[in-house]
């Protein structure tokens, strides 16, 4: 049976793989992306058509809570059930603590985590109501090791991965399954984003010495989405190659 998935930071690296894996397994998509474009809309508009299934663009930006209101309302609007929601849109920073303003921390924090949180209060209430739902949130093997220089986001992605775990006590009783995803690194834009020779260093520690493809992390997604992983909830699932 198909099901119906919000996806945010649909429009490039792993929101995109995964909503064309999603798509490709028969489910309806609201795809999120901050900014409307035409390139994303005629992408959307091709993999609905090629997948024959729905793929609405919706936008909104993480960093404006009215936005993200919106958004989400646009969507729960339509009145069909919410069975996934996928909060994959993050920002990455680099920078160690004492080069890190606190507006620098809070921008992150907006993005990574209360823009999150935000995402599954709106999406968490319909599936209270449905008594039934999966949230998959995409948190990081940063947000697990304690790196120097990652303060901002690796604290970050430690909070989700907390709040993951969490939810999935809180809601557990109303059938909604809450996961996390962490990967290492992984092949998109962020990925790319790494001071220099600290991907050479990451890649030595991996078993796997490459790095992850945005489709390997929607097939996690996927698995986690269906049935077959009806008994796990409060699970973060790490996906780096063998480096933490
Ligand atoms: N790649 C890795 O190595 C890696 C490793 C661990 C975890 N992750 C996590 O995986 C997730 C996806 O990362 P990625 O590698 O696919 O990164 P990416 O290619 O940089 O894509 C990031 C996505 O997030 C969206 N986004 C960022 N800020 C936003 C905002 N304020 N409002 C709405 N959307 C916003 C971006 O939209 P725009 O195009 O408008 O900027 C883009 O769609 C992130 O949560 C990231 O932390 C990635």
């Amino acid at each position: 049976m198909s099901r119906n998935v919000v996806i945010t930071g649909a429009n490039r690296g792993i929101g995109r793989a995964m909503v064309q894996a999603f798509a490709e397994a028969g489910d309806n998509l609201w795809a999120c992306a901050r900014k409307p474009s035409v390139e994303f809309e005629k992408d959307m508009a091709e993999l609905a058509a090629s997948a024959g299934v729905s793929i609405q663009p919706v936008y909104f930006d993480l960093l404006d809570e009215a936005d993200v209101q919106r958004g989400m309302q646009r969507i729960l609007q339509e009145k069909r059930p919410l069975d996934v929601l996928i909060n994959n849109a993050g920002i990455p920073h680099g920078g160690l603590m004492m080069m890190t303003p606190l507006k620098t921390l809070r921008e992150v924090y907006q993005v990574n985590v209360f823009a999150q949180v935000q995402m599954m209060q709106l999406a968490g209430r319909q599936m209270m109501r449905q008594k039934r739902g999966c949230v998959i949130n995409i948190c990081s093997a940063g947000g697990i090791e304690a790196e120097p220089g990652y303060l901002a986001y690796g604290s970050s992605k430690a909070a989700l991965a907390w709040i993951t775990r969490m939810a999935a006590k809180e809601w557990g009783a109303y059938g909604i399954r809450v996961n996390g995803i962490a990967p290492g690194l992984i092949d998109t834009d962020m990925g790319a984003y790494k001071p220099d020779g600290e991907r050479e260093k990451m890649l030595k520690r991996m078993s796997i010495q490459r790095a992850g493809r945005p489709e390997e992390v929607a097939s996690a997604a996927l698995y986690i989405a269906s049935d077959q992983a009806a008994f796990m909830t409060g699970h973060i699932l790490v996906l780096d190659g063998g480096r933490v």
